[in-house]
C-alpha cells in the first residue's frame, strides 16, 4: 500500500533545463534525490546548476548559508538508470519532449522499477498516460512545474483514466512538504492550465510583433507594467469582481460570445456584478467594501514598485 511517509527517496530523470530545479526543490523539501541522464556533461552541469542555485538562494536569505552543504548533500547524480531507482518509491521524469523517448523510457523503467512506483512526468504537452505500460496506469501522474521550478511555486498534478487517488494525494503532498503550490487538475488536457494560459498569450504577442503592430520591448513593457502585476494581487476572476462583472458581460454579449463564457454570464443574469455587489465570483457578504479597495490598492502599490523597479532596470 502507497504511503507518503515512506517515500523518502526522489529519483529525478533528466538533467537539462527543468531537472536540476526539480530535484534541488525535493532536496529542499528534505528529500534524498538522485538525478539520473544518459549523458554525464548534463549530470555535471546539473550540478554546477544545483550549487549555482544554493548560492542565490543563500545570497537572498531563501535559506541559511549554513544550510547550503546539507541541501547539496541529499543530491547524487548518476548515469546508470538501473542502479538510480533502486529502493525509490517515486520517480520525477523530465526527459526531452519527444513522445517515442518517453515511450522508451517508461518501457525500460517498467521491467525493473516495483510495481507501485509512482512516475510523475515533467511533460509540457504530451499524453503521457498513452505511452505508459497498461499495468503502470494507476501510478502514473503528471507533475508539471515551471521554470525556474525551484523558485516558481505552482506546479499542475494531473489524473490520467486510471491514476489511483492515493497516487494525485501524495504527489500533492510531497509538493507541499517542498512548499511548493500543488494544483490538482481532475483530468488530462494539452497544456494543463498555466501553458494554455501562455500560448493564448503567446499567440497574441506573435501577433502584434509579427504584424508590425509593436516590437518585442514594447510587448514587454506593456505587460510588465499592467497585467503581470496587477494579477498577483488579483488573479484574473477577482480582477473582474473588483471591476465589475456588469461590464465583462456586456462585451461578452456585444461580441455574441456568451457560450463561451458561461460562468460568467450566470454572475451577470443573476445581478452578481462583483465586490460592489456583494457577489461574484467570490462572495464577499458582510464585508466592509470601502475597506477591500483600500487594502486592493495598498497591495496593488506595493505590487508595482518592485514591477517598476524590474521595468527600468532591465536585466
Ligand atoms: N524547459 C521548460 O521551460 C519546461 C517547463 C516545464 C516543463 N518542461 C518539460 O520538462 C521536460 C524536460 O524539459 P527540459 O527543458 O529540461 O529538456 P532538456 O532538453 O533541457 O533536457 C532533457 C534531458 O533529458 C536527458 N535524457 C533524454 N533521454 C533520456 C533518458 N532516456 N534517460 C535519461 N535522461 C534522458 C537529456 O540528456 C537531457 O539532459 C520536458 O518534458 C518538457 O516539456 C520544460
Amino acid at each position: 500500500m502507497l504511503q507518503f511517509e515512506k517515500i523518502n527517496t526522489v529519483l529525478v530523470i533528466g538533467g537539462g533545463v527543468m531537472g536540476p530545479g526539480i530535484a534541488l526543490s525535493y532536496a529542499r523539501g528534505g528529500y534524498t534525490v538522485r538525478l539520473a541522464d544518459i549523458s554525464e556533461t548534463a549530470l555535471e552541469t546539473s550540478k554546477r546548476a544545483i550549487e549555482g542555485h544554493l548560492e542565490t538562494m543563500a545570497e537572498v536569505g531563501e535559506i541559511e548559508t549554513e544550510g547550503k552543504a546539507q541541501i547539496s548533500e541529499r543530491v547524487s547524480y548518476l548515469a546508470d538508470i538501473k542502479k538510480a531507482a533502486e529502493g525509490v518509491g517515486f520517480i520525477a521524469e523530465a526527459i526531452t519532449e519527444r513522445k517515442d523517448a518517453k515511450k522508451a523510457l517508461y518501457e525500460h523503467l517498467d521491467t525493473f522499477l516495483p510495481e507501485e512506483a509512482i512516475i510523475a512526468s515533467n511533460t509540457s504537452f504530451l499524453n503521457i498516460f498513452e505511452l505508459m505500460p497498461a499495468r503502470r496506469q494507476p501510478y502514473a501522474v503528471i507533475s508539471h512545474w515551471y521554470d525556474p521550478p525551484h523558485i516558481i511555486p505552482l506546479v499542475e498534478v494531473v489524473r490520467g483514466p486510471e491514476t489511483e487517488e492515493c497516487v494525485m494525494a501524495i504527489t500533492a503532498q510531497m509538493l507541499e512538504r517542498c512548499k511548493k503550490v500543488a494544483l490538482r487538475m481532475e483530468k488530462f488536457t494539452p497544456g494543463f492550465f498555466v501553458n494554455l494560459v501562455q500560448k493564448a498569450l503567446g499567440d497574441v504577442a506573435n501577433y502584434l510583433v509579427d504584424n508590425d503592430f509593436c516590437t518585442p520591448e514594447q510587448f514587454d513593457v506593456a505587460i510588465k507594467s499592467s497585467v503581470y502585476p496587477r494579477g498577483v494581487v488579483l488573479g484574473y476572476f477577482q480582477k473582474a469582481d473588483f471591476s465589475g462583472i456588469h461590464t465583462y458581460g456586456t462585451v461578452v454579449m456585444e461580441n455574441g460570445a456568451e457560450d463561451a463564457a458561461k460562468t460568467l454570464m450566470g454572475h451577470y443574469h443573476r445581478g452578481e456584478y462583483g465586490v460592489r455587489a456583494g457577489k461574484g465570483f467570490f462572495d464577499y457578504t458582510g464585508r466592509d467594501i470601502d475597506g477591500i479597495f483600500k487594502e486592493r490598492d495598498r497591495r496593488l502599490y506595493e505590487v508595482m514598485k518592485i514591477a517598476m523597479e524590474n521595468i527600468n532596470n532591465k536585466l
